[in-house]
């Protein structure tokens, strides 16, 4: 029978990515509570609609890469492929719309998407992020904007850049989007296939386009910058006044758009030198105004972002390795298995890492063994040990070895430890 191997585009994170992706998160959380942002857990699959309707069924995410299936009573589920859309359905749903605004949210967790799998592309992969949501001031876009980028400095990732549009509201985006149209219009028969769908269907994703047919007419193609109403043109300079104040650096970027079909006005992403491509971005974000009536609850004014934590981790500098174990406790016979046990237990619940290494192989396999994994002691117990209840503590570092009582060994492995870090041995 041919091996069962795990499906296309997904990743059994063992435990050193694991960690690190947990770390990531766990300074990313830390950082956004440092803000006063809270965390919020929503479900792993939704009503497809909330996708649809939210995230905009004309986008890529929705006509191609969502995981959707009917469950048993034939309603339509998805398997999320973001979570912007379900933190403000459950902030529509709960008691959180009655907290004085914004409500600052914090999320990390799994999203599918059905994406060609690639270099920081996957089908599930994971994001954390934040939403500030019941506010419409750009003041709270840096806010957010802060969040992520003092978040990857914590982390130690350099050559990033911040890309900064605003791709203006229902006031002032008709006007722009005709302007883009009729900039194209003459050319359409220069255009590649995929780039007249584009502006069929949804014209400012030309902008997007990395074809190069397009990337010509492109130079010379109206800026959404130019086209802005008054609210908006001033929401963009409070928001680049604010990101001066928190001493972040960004481009104006005209040509960024987003795939999703929610944002209004503030749009960015944060791109690293070594993502080229069109996956380049580490994170993006912006402002989502509409969305909350497009999803049938009152109004809710948000802004937030969303980074890729495999995207973040396979550029941040490794963390910490993770602390070998300070102690592994041996039994020599089956006879002293109990007692090892026991003292293994004991230690931990004195704060110590402990292996217990109780099986039926030979002493010197486990010595060997517990050198490999880099402890600091080993306490052994055999025959001799389990008459006198006294446990052999060995020093791997130097060979000192030393008779104890089982409740003296924690203090004792403390004090060694203490010796080394002070500089007394040097492994
Ligand atoms: P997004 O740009 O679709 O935005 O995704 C955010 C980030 O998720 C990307 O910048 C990338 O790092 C990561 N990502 C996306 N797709 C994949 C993939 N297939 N494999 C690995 N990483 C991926 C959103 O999801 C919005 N909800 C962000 C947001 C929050 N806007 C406002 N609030």
């Amino acid at each position: 029978m041919s091996p069962i191997s795990r499906p296309r585009g997904t990743e059994d994170l063992l435990p050193d990515r694991l960690a690190a992706m947990a770390r990531a998160t766990e300074v990313g959380m830390r950082v956004a509570s440092s803000f006063g942002y809270r965390q919020i857990a929503t479900p792993i699959f939704e009503a497809t609609e909330l996708f649809t309707r939210g995230v905009g069924d004309t986008t890529d995410v929705v006509r191609r890469e969502m995981y959707t299936f009917p469950d048993r009573s034939g309603r339509s589920l998805t398997l999320r492929p973001e979570s912007t859309a379900p933190v403000l359905r459950a902030f529509g749903e709960s008691s959180l719309r009655e907290l004085p605004p914004p409500v600052r949210l914090s999320y990390a967790g799994p999203m599918f998407r059905y994406d060609r799998p690639g270099r920081g592309r996957y089908r599930q992969f994971h994001q954390f992020g934040v939403e500030a949501v019941g506010d419409g001031g750009a003041e709270l876009d840096a806010e957010v904007i802060a969040v992520a980028w003092d978040w990857l400095s914590e982390l130690g990732l350099g050559g990033i850049s911040l890309q900064l549009n605003s791709i203006g509201d229902a006031q002032c985006r008709p006007a722009y989007r005709q302007a883009l149209l009729d900039h194209f219009a003459p050319h359409l028969a220069q255009l590649p296939e995929l780039d007249r769908a584009r502006l069929g269907r949804n014209p400012l994703r030309i902008l997007d386009s990395k074809e190069p047919g397009t990337e010509e007419l492109m130079a010379t193609a109206p800026r959404t910058l130019d086209f802005l109403c008054e609210d908006c043109r001033d929401a963009v300079e409070r928001v680049q006044s604010a990101l001066r104040a928190y001493h972040i650096p960004f481009e104006l970027n005209p040509r960024l758009v987003r795939g999703l079909d929610y944002y209004v006005r503030t749009t960015f992403e944060v791109w690293h030198e070594d993502l080229l491509g069109a996956q380049n971005a580490l994170f993006g974000g912006g402002r989502y105004d509409g969305l909350s009536e497009l999803l049938g609850y009152p109004a809710a004014p948000g802004v937030g972002f969303a980074a890729g934590l495999e995207r973040v981790v396979m550029l941040a500098p490794p963390g910490p390795s993770l602390a070998p174990p300070q102690v592994v406790v041996c039994s020599a016979q089956p006879t002293a298995v109990p007692l090892a046990i026991d003292l293994a237990q004991k230690l931990r619940r004195d704060g110590l890492t402990v292996l217990s290494d109780v099986g039926r192989r030979s002493l010197k396999g486990k010595m060997r063994a517990a050198e490999r994994s880099g402890a600091g002691a080993v306490g052994l117990l055999g025959d001799e040990e389990v008459k006198a209840q006294r446990v052999t503590l060995r020093r791997l570092s130097t060979g000192e070895q030393l008779t104890v009582r089982p409740e003296e060994v924690s203090l004792q492995v403390r004090e060694w430890e203490q010796a080394t870090d002070g500089g007394e041995v040097h492994s």
